[in-house]
């Protein structure tokens, strides 16, 4: 199975020239991982902050970032960019702009920024803003679930000094935050959390 057969399942949208290349798993690994259960996949999500030095297959990689497309964007019009993070030296960096978080410099490193400018719809900056940093954080929110679904694991940073972010990936748009993945040192289990009891409020 090449990777071109593989994203039309996933996102039947469209399929472009780079998804070629890359070990592609096996028809049964594939479609086991396209089956997965949202609820497993969700109650068992755990940050990680320690990653194996393993390089993550291409596949997977465009995956994740068509899942991340599949969130829902205001108006549909997709008010978010994503950076693929490629240079060591760039991870080393982002590392330090984020408090100076090591894991930062994970084997997949994705800058979600908010882009308001995408999103044409005639209300105030204001909403556009919130409208776009929505959209980041649900495609990152998405792309987090799609790691973990795929055996691997994510840490989501937010402590970052927006302003160093923005000069190292060299754009004027917000980011809103950083996800990196990678092999998990150790699979961790769920955090406990509190009563949904106590977490829902009936007005
Ligand atoms: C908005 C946001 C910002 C976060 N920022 C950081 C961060 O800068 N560094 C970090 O190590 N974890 C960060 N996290 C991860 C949280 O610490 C983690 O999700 C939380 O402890 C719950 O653990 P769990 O994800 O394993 O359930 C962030 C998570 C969110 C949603």
């Amino acid at each position: 199975m090449y990777p071109s057969d593989i994203l039309p399942k996933v996102y039947p949208k469209e399929v472009t020239e780079q998804a070629t290349g890359g070990d592609v798993g096996s028809y049964d690994e594939v479609d086991e991982i396209l089956n997965s259960n949202i609820f497993s996949v969700m109650l068992n999500r755990r940050s990680q902050r320690k990653f194996e030095d393993r390089e993550i297959e291409t596949w997977k990689v465009e995956i994740i970032y068509a899942a991340a497309d599949t969130a829902p964007t205001a108006g549909g019009f997709q008010g978010f960019e994503i950076f693929n993070i490629t240079r060591e030296e760039t991870k080393g960096k982002l590392a330090m702009a984020a408090n100076n978080q090591p894991y930062v410099n994970a084997p997949l490193v994705i800058v979600f920024c908010s882009n308001p400018n995408r999103i044409k719809m005639k209300f105030s900056n204001d909403i556009l803003q919130k409208f776009s940093l929505q959209d980041a954080t649900l495609a990152a929110g998405y792309a987090q679930m799609a790691a973990h679904a795929l055996g691997l694991s994510s840490i989501w940073i937010g402590m970052f000094d927006e302003k160093s972010v923005k000069g190292i990936i060299n754009t004027d748009l917000q980011p809103s935050s950083i996800l990196c993945i990678g092999y998990p040192k150790k699979m961790l289990l769920p955090k406990p959390k509190r009563k949904l009891t106590d977490l829902i409020h009936n007005v």
